[in-house]
């Protein structure tokens, strides 16, 4: 039987920790964690994450701090918010709504980011932690999958774990926490020979490529664990992943839905972030 990896659950119970520790550290200290969600622009499908972010405050009891700006807010301007939200001892954590707008520059705003309120675990300095094995906040989506793969009590260390797709965002932290964790790391992209041979390697296939039901049943070694990190959004407006899940799901021990997979954590481990920095913040003042 093939396990069906459920991240609307894991995401629940990862909210009601969240929501208990915050209780709990608000009635010793009186401080609330505070997050700042930064949106610039009109794009809807950011809008929406940004709304569904703001519902997941409120119901850990983090306090949220909406900045939506124009699309044509300048590069200065945006530093200077960042700048004002680095200074503000109310905010915990910032999170830049990605993608910017063409005219910004995305790396300077992650960098100028103070790292400690780096929510998203971009900044340069946290990934060099990463890469280093030291604490710091890590990348949500790859930290949600650590998280669903540790509910379901699937062992990573000695497995040979395989990450299609080298992104910032989610192939590269993956593979770095994968390793932290003592599994035997491939990274695989657009200029892998054979692409299919190298992932029926996999004990766990974890699929970041953005490229709807890439995955079939070519690609999967019976038995493997199989995590779907794609959202992509077919012309009829479904989400699909980029694993082919029907054709996939009969050979996994256990494989992640979309949507009701990975997506849901993503957005978990962002409250999760902001009350550990917060508690850090706290713990060092
Ligand atoms: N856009 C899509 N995913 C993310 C994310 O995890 N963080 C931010 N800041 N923007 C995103």
């Amino acid at each position: 039987m093939t396990t069906i990896i459920d991240g609307t659950k894991t995401a629940q119970t990862v909210r009601g920790e969240v929501a208990k520790a915050v209780a709990q550290f608000t009635q010793e200290t009186s401080v609330r964690p505070g997050l700042a969600v930064v949106l610039v622009g009109e794009d809807p499908a950011s809008h929406s994450y940004v709304s569904m972010k703001e519902r997941d405050c409120d119901e850990v009891g983090i306090v949220s701090f909406d900045h939506r700006l124009s699309e044509t807010t300048t590069q200065d301007e945006l530093n200077a918010l960042i700048d004002m939200l680095n200074a503000d001892d109310k905010v915990h954590g910032i999170l830049v709504q990605m993608p910017l707008p063409n005219h910004l520059d995305e790396e300077q705003i992650i960098a100028r980011i103070a790292p400690e309120k780096d929510v998203d675990g971009f900044h340069p300095y946290n990934m060099g932690c990463l890469l280093r094995g030291e604490p710091a906040p890590r990348a949500c989506t790859p930290w949600g999958v650590m998280r669903l793969l540790d509910e379901y009590d699937i062992e990573v260390a000695g497995t040979h774990a395989v990450v299609i797709g080298r992104s910032n965002i989610v192939g590269k932290p993956q593979a770095l926490m994968l390793l932290e964790r003592n599994a035997t790391v491939t990274i695989c992209h657009s200029r892998t020979p054979d692409l299919p041979a190298v992932c029926r390697e996999a004990d766990i296939l974890v699929a970041a490529v953005g490229r709807p039901a890439m995955v079939d049943a070519s690609y999967v070694k019976e038995g493997a664990v199989v995590i779907d990190v794609g959202i992509n959004r077919t012309e009829a407006g479904t989400l699909v992943g980029d694993v082919d899940f029907a054709a996939v799901e009969a050979r996994a021990s256990a494989i992640t839905p979309v949507p009701g997979g990975v997506g849901p954590m993503t957005r978990a481990m962002l409250m999760s972030n902001t009350y550990e920095a917060c508690a850090t913040a706290q713990g060092s003042a």
